[in-house]
């Protein structure tokens, strides 16, 4: 969504600088106002609060606030919208390098460049960070998920250590050809090294997500968001030395990250949705008992028409967005470096400022 934003305020360059002011707030604004609805229930689904159960086993409000502004909220809602930024910013930024790779128009792309990289400089960081903060609420709502996350099958009572890779292996219960640094996931989630961590042997086996699934999908975010991090101090470091217009290969490197915020994006939500396995709602209900008495041709019918919207709708959207990065701009800005440019309009040019002061001295 933020995505499909950024490219069309790049399409809306034409209208006026008012009007692309004014669409720019009220996407931005919007956008910020569904995210928060949809995170708050999705978040109220992880780390429930102020409810009830009835006699007939139904979830009743008791306290709208508390249920809204539930303990893992503002970290998804941070952690979401920073993602949605960063992923727009590698879009904008991989079609600004695309056209300086082909030379055309460079004026115009070094400034779509500069400000994705500016954007990816300060976010990167900040979302490792927010992530971060995010992954200590997890470990104290939803410990069992960090565990899979973390892919630790075994409790550690003096350090765990931080498995970088490995493949995990449910059926014996631990990670096969694990790479690990010791103590370090006690430093992360404890902020000290020979804190205890517990580990999957706690947990009943029934209770146990699919860990290979969160172990791996939460890898992909995290490298991404280090890769991300990468581009961002990559720019800053050519920007000072004065190249961030001419290195070929942060340009190429921008074009190959193009799409990865989607993918990190996926990722996350694998991780987080996968993670809270086998309940829909943490702890209070289970998946195989969230069964709405909906027959399957009913389900499989809205299913299919699901299916055939987006392809459609996204479709639509993809090829139509392809098309606006692919196309030269319309209205050539003039380039600097083709040589001086004549001023004019109210602004008195050079040969016509010198009779202008003369006429003022004859007066
Ligand atoms: C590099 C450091 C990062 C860390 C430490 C981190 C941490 C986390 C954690 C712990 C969760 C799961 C929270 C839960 O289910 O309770 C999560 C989910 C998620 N992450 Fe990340 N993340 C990082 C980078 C990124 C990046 C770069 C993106 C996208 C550009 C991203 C997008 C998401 C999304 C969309 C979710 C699912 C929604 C949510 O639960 O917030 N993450 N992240």
């Amino acid at each position: 969504m933020d995505c499909a934003f950024g490219v069309m305020l790049f399409g809306l360059h034409r209208v006026g600088p008012k009007l692309h002011f004014l669409a720019t707030f009220m996407v931005a604004f919007g956008t910020l106002i569904s995210a928060t609805w949809i995170l708050s229930v999705n978040s109220w689904m992880q780390t429930t609060a102020g409810f009830g159960m009835n006699e007939a086993g139904q979830f009743i409000p008791l306290d709208w606030w508390k249920i809204v502004f539930n303990p893992s909220f503002p970290y998804r809602l941070v952690h979401m919208v920073l993602a949605a930024y960063l992923t727009t910013a590698f879009v904008v930024g991989a079609v600004g390098a695309w056209h300086l790779l082909k030379n055309t128009a460079p004026r115009r792309w070094r400034t779509m460049f500069s400000m994705a990289m500016w954007m990816a400089t300060i976010v990167a960081p900040i979302q490792i960070l927010a992530g971060d903060a995010h992954g200590l609420n997890t470990l104290e709502y939803q410990p069992v998920k960090v565990m899979a996350m973390e892919g630790h099958f075994d409790s550690h009572p003096d350090g765990a250590p931080l498995i970088l890779f490995g493949i995990p292996n449910s059926a014996d219960k631990r990670i096969d050809y694990a790479v690990e640094i010791p103590k370090l996931s006690s430093l992360i989630l404890k902020h000290d090294l020979n804190a205890p961590l517990a580990g999957l042997d706690t947990v009943p086996d029934e209770l146990e997500p699919p860990v290979a699934i969160v172990f791996w999908s939460f890898r992909i975010m995290v490298g991404i968001g280090f890769a991300m991090l990468g581009i961002g101090l990559w720019s800053l470091w050519n920007r000072y030395r004065g190249t961030l217009d001419s290195n070929d290969w942060l340009h190429r490197a921008t074009v190959a990250m193009g799409p990865a915020g989607f993918v990190a994006v996926l990722a996350g939500w694998v991780t987080t949705e996968v993670g809270r396995q086998p309940y829909t709602v943490y702890g209070q209900l289970l998946t195989v008992n969230s069964i709405s008495p909906v027959e399957a041709p009913a389900v499989a019918a809205s299913l299919i028409a699901f299916i055939v919207v987006y392809f459609l709708v996204f479709g639509a959207g993809t090829f139509y967005i392809l098309r606006l990065m692919k196309r030269l701009p319309r209205d050539p800005m003039p380039d600097l470096d083709d040589g001086p440019i004549r001023t004019s309009g109210v602004m008195p040019g050079p040969a016509a400022g010198t009779t202008h002061r003369s006429q003022h001295h004859g007066h």
